[in-house]
């Protein structure tokens, strides 16, 4: 894979300046997401989740420019806090970096291009397994994929304080402490209470359960098995949690009617 080595890029395993702002460059399918979720969450403003926040579909391209004005709004305040803030779009429009670079420059914070310069078929055969309204037609990708490679020797004199290659930094340390620090406040292991016998409950119906879920002491509601109500505003469910639900042994949870 090629690399971008230019005069004045990071040598190889660097770290990137904090704070900055990181526009990421590559085609759809290159993994720019994936490169994104090595940072925590709110510091990556992800243009297909603006494009499902203000029309439902992030694959809606005629939502672009509102799209782009709401990222804008967001990145404003970020950069006027210093905080360090990653641009997940494809970024191949000079214009769009040139907006990125303008603003980063307004807030005093260095910007750096990360260049994510996976090979076209690879990005092209990636749209295969995605949903309809998200996969880019193979033309649409081979064209930013083209314009990718033309910018890259242009990008310092874009005003990017940086350019590197994505096979040229070390991120997966930082995306294993994002994601082993959750699980240790999870288990307690952060000094913390931790889920405890939430954890089952979690696994099963995912965290937005968990603020409304209480056990109860009520086991004679359930032969003897555990009971739980779940309960917001007026509404209240009592749920069952049964250690064979299926037969083969497998824990699950049944609504009691009352
Ligand atoms: N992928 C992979 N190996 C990598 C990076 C990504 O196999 N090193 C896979 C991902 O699992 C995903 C696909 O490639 O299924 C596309 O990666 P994604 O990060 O979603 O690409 P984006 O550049 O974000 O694509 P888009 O511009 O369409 O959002
Ligand atoms: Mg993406």
């Amino acid at each position: 894979m090629k690399t971008f080595r230019l005069d004045n890029a990071l040598p190889l395993n660097t770290t990137i300046p904090e704070p900055s702002l990181i526009c990421l460059i590559g085609a759809a399918g290159s993994g720019k997401s994936t490169w994104a979720s090595t940072w925590p969450d709110t510091q990556v403003l992800e243009l297909d989740r603006f494009r499902a926040m203000v029309s439902d579909d992030g694959g809606c391209q005629e939502s672009t420019a509102d799209a782009v004005f709401a990222l804008q709004a967001v990145l404003e305040a970020r950069l006027a806090r210093r905080k360090m803030t990653v641009i997940d779009a494809t970024n191949c429009e000079k214009s769009v970096r040139a907006d990125l670079v303008a603003t980063a420059r307004r807030h005093g914070l260095p910007t750096v291009a990360l260049v994510i310069a996976t090979l076209a078929d690879v990005c092209v055969e990636r749209q295969e397994g995605r949903p309809a309204n998200r996969q880019v037609p193979e033309h649409v990708v081979r064209a930013q994929h083209a314009a990718m490679v033309e910018v890259v020797p242009g990008l310092p004199d874009e005003g990017f304080d940086y350019v590197v290659g994505a096979e040229g930094i070390s991120r997966l340390e930082a995306l294993l402490h994002c994601v082993s620090d959750s699980r240790r406040a999870d288990l307690g292991w952060d000094g913390g209470e931790g889920l405890g016998d939430l954890l089952l409950v979690r696994r099963y119906f995912g965290p937005e359960i968990l603020p409304l879920w209480r056990w109860r002491d009520a086991s004679v509601l359930a032969d003897g098995d555990r009971v739980a109500e779940v309960r917001l505003g007026a509404d209240s469910l009592y749920l069952a949690q049964r250690t064979d639900i299926d037969g083969e042994g497998d824990v699950g949870f049944e609504v009691l009617v009352a």
